[in-house]
Order: structure tokens, then sequence, then C-alpha cells
């Protein structure tokens, strides 16, 4: 069945002025169309920012408790659809079921989180240096957002930036990925049917060009990106000259380290999982493995095995676990990445080569890849290359491990296995990144706290979370002083 999608401009679903459209594929049956979407121009997008700021006024206004229930109602709502909807993820997107149903299930728990955050959106209220005077900080909206979203979280990233923009009284123009432009729009959807008023939301479908006419728009206030890193300083650049709020979160070169005293078929199952999960389409996937010397040979040997092992297909068996890559492009993008790695004189240890066989043939899958004697110069260990790629290297202390993993001008994610508590605690000091796991892949970040990195990987307040979080990015600080003295007292003036 072909979807045949509109924007959502104050309230309605419209084509775009241009009349033009563009198609989305299962990546796993490149041969199927998913869904027909429009492809916006200029006017579109200045339709919906126009709609956006009208709606301002008034959903600012509204007391956000009440905002928060239609949040609470959409999480019921994305809760009754979720198996469907996860099903759309797989077939617009490829990952497998099981991942689809979390990538829903992290929407999900963002529209509670966020609703449950409308009954707080605190402020501080201290106390005055003078009598009869008080003083307190509020959170205030920023206004209309500009929110672009990537296609390999097709429902949990647009819910990582709606909903806490909704809550906090923003208005919303959102433009997905054009990979994925059905997930987008079951989300907004949803959201109408749970009630949120016309001109809240809005929803233009296109390529970057039409990315790039919301970026620029005078109406918008705010922008929040995530996606490559190259399109994330474009995005920051722009914003950065029309004086914009922005928050970017635009990649990783993240890193597992094996320590030789850890529990190592625990690390060789995190490995698997943080490598080749998504088939490497996460910003938080591993594409660096740093093992400790008297553990390497072992590691590699399992490693290599169970990649071996891992059953590619359509996502939506329930045998498959690993699912295909999302485009043509970036199928071809992952597959220069490994001739790239062959030439720069790395061992290709196993895969590196599409997987043509049985239903793969009808879709873009490549093998699990794993390279070793990899040069911390070379590109397969610098680049983000977003498939299913990872490279191996050899260490032979904790000290050279995370002075390797920092090597990056990435900064997003970073594990460590280890039962050496010293190791532990120093890896958890001095890891430059985001977001360090123990014992733990670098993948699955929980919503409740802020989401993303250091360096390269983005600016801006960070995602997800509360305080700290993606409440900073989505609202400003008003500070207000009330003097109920009836005299004028002066502050920082010394009585004579
Ligand atoms: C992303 O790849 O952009 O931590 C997001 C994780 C997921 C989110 C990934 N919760 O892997």
């Amino acid at each position: 069945m072909v979807e045949r999608l509109k924007n959502f401009i104050n309230g309605r679903w419209v084509d775009s002025r241009s009349d033009r459209t563009f198609i989305s594929l299962n990546p796993a049956y490149k041969s199927e169309t998913v869904a027909v979407a429009p492809d916006s121009t200029m006017t579109d997008v200045d339709e919906a920012v126009k709609a956006a700021r009208a709606a301002f006024p008034v959903w600012s206004h509204i007391p956000a408790p009440r905002r928060g229930e239609i949040l609470f109602k959409l999480a019921e709502l994305l809760t009754r659809r979720k198996t469907a909807l996860g099903k759309l993820v797989t077939r617009e997107m490829g990952k497998v079921l099981p991942e689809a149903l979390g990538d829903v299930q992290e929407a999900i728990d963002m529209a509670y989180y966020m609703a449950g955050e409308g009954r707080r959106l605190s402020g501080e209220s201290v106390p005055s240096e003078l009598p009869n005077k008080d003083a307190k900080s509020v959170r205030v909206p920023i206004g209309v957002f500009g929110c672009i979203t990537p296609w390999n979280f097709p429902t949990a990233i647009p819910a990582w930036k709606l909903f806490p923009a909704l809550i906090a009284g923003n208005t919303v123009v959102l433009k997905p990925a054009e990979e994925t432009p059905a997930c987008a729009t079951k989300m907004i959807e949803l959201l109408e049917e749970a009630g949120i008023p016309s001109g809240v939301v809005n929803l233009v479908h296109g390529f970057g060009k039409t990315g790039e006419a919301l970026v620029k728009h005078p109406g918008i206030d705010g922008i929040s990106f995530t996606g490559s890193a190259a399109t994330g300083r474009r995005v920051e650049a722009l914003a950065a000259a029309t004086h914009k709020t922005f928050s970017t979160e635009t990649g990783g070169k993240n890193v597992i380290i094996v320590m030789a005293d850890a529990d190592l078929d625990l690390a060789v199952d995190g490995a698997i999982w943080g490598a080749f999960g998504t088939s490497g389409q996460r910003c938080t996937a591993a594409s660096r493995i740093v093992v400790q010397a008297p553990a390497y040979d072992w590691f590699v040997a399992r490693l290599t095995k169970a990649a071996g092992r891992l059953r590619l297909g359509d996502g939506l068996k329930s045998s498959t676990q690993m699912g295909p890559i999302v485009s043509k492009a970036q199928y071809e993008r992952v597959l220069e990445y490994i001739a790239v790695g062959k030439r720069e004189g790395a061992t290709l240890l196993r895969g590196g080569r599409p997987c043509t066989q049985g239903e793969c043939k009808q879709g873009w899958f490549i093998e699990p890849t794993i390279f070793t004697d990899v040069k911390p110069g070379m590109r397969i260990a610098r680049e983000e290359i977003f498939g299913p790629v990872v490279c191996l290297f050899k260490v032979e202390t904790v000290d050279e491990a995370i002075a390797l993993a920092n090597d990056t001008v990435y900064g997003l994610s970073a594990a460590i296995y280890t039962k050496d508590v010293n190791a532990s605690a120093r890896a958890e000091r001095d890891l430059d990144t985001g977001l360090i796991y123990i014992n733990a892949s670098t993948i699955g970040a929980e919503i409740q706290l802020p989401f993303g990195g250091t360096k390269a990987t983005g600016s801006g307040p960070r995602e997800a979370g509360g305080r700290g979080g993606a409440l900073d990015l989505y609202t400003k600080w008003k500070v207000i002083y009330r003097d109920f003295s009836g005299a004028l007292q002066r502050a920082q003036i010394d009585k004579e």
C-alpha cells in the first residue's frame, strides 16, 4: 500500500504549491514504494512559518499542564498504535521490528515525560538582597521552532524535538528526512488526533533546500537539527547569522574499550549490538573497538564469529537480526568507505561486501564488516561511516585506550568493559564524550537525561532530558524582580 502524504499547515492537510512529489522506498525491497510525499517550496515553508507564528500567542498562554494533557493523550495513542507504527518504521527505514518498536517506545517515553514536565517547568525563586522585594526566574518559550530530523530514528527524534518544544509553549514547523516522510506524517496525524490546535504543529516535507528555507526564514526563532556533520555546520552558520537559537546533533565516532579483565562474552555481545544494531546507522553506534592486548586475539575471533552468525534480511521477519541500509546513497557511501579502508591498508577481516543472497538481493544490504590493523590516522578510523563497519585496535593500558578513544573530532558516546573499578573511574573521568557507558554498549540512551556530545558532535543545549537538556533549548529565562516596599530601593548602592 502506497501512502499519499501531504504537508500539514495551519491544521489542514495540503499539497505543496509546487505540485512536485518524491517517493520513499522500502530499503529491504527497493522496488516497493512506501509513500509519495510533497516536495515543498519556499512558499510552503513560508505558509507553515506564518501559521506557527499566528498560533504562538494563544498556545504559549495555555497553561503548561493543559498542554501536557495533549501530550499525555498522544502518549496513549502512540501506545495503542505502537505495533502499526513500528511496522511502518521497518518498512520505510529498514531497522528490524524489535528496534522499530523501540524507536516508537522512545517517542512514547518522551511524550509521557514531557507531559509531566507541564507541571514543573520550574525556575527559581530566590531571596532579594533588599526588604519587601522578591526575585525569581521563569522559563518562557522561545517562539517558533524549525525542527529538522533524520531518518534513522524516524519517530523518536521528531518526538525528542516536538514534545519538549510544545510543552514549553513553542510552536513548530517540522521538516523530516526525505527518506522517512510517512513515519513523520503518522506522528503529526496522532498529534492532530490528540487535539493539538491548528497552526501549533506544521509539517513540510522535502529535501535539503526545504530545510535551508526553514533555517533562513526570519519568522523562525530557533532551530533544532539532527543529521550529518557537514549539514550541521551549515545550519549553525545560517542560524547564527540570523540570531536564532540552535542545537545541532551531528554524529560520532564512538568507541568501546574492552579491558582484559572484563566479562569478555558480555563485551562481545555489547560490541555486536553497538556496531551492528540498526545496521550501524545510529549516531551512537560503536565504530571503534579498542581491546587490551591480552584479550585481543580471543576477542577478535569471537567478534568475527558472532558477526558472521547475524541473519540479514527483511526486518519484519522475526528471524532477521540485521536489516538493510536505508537508501541507495547511504549504501554506496558505506561501500565507498569500505573501499577506502582497504586502500588505506587496513585488513578486512570479514564482510565488506554487499549481501546479495536470498531475500537480500532485493534490498540494500551490506555484510557486517570488521577491519583490523587500523591506524588512528586512517579515514575509516576518523570519519563517521554510519553503517555496519567497525575498526579494531589493540592497546596495552587503559590510558592508551582513553587517549585513542579521545583522538577524534567527535564526542558522542563511549563505553568501557572492565571489572576494575579504577579503570572504570578513569574512563568516566577522562573520556571526552557526552555519554559514557560502563559495562554496557554505546547505544541505548534513555530520554530522561540529556543526549548529545562534545566537540564536533554538536552545538547548543542537549536534546532530551529536562533541566540541563531539552528545556534549556526550548525555553529562555526571564528574571523578574518585584519591589513592594513602595519606596525607591537602590540595589548595590551603599547607604549614606
Ligand atoms: C541517534 O542515533 O541519533 O542512544 C539516536 C541511542 C538511541 C538514540 C540514538 N536511544 O542509541
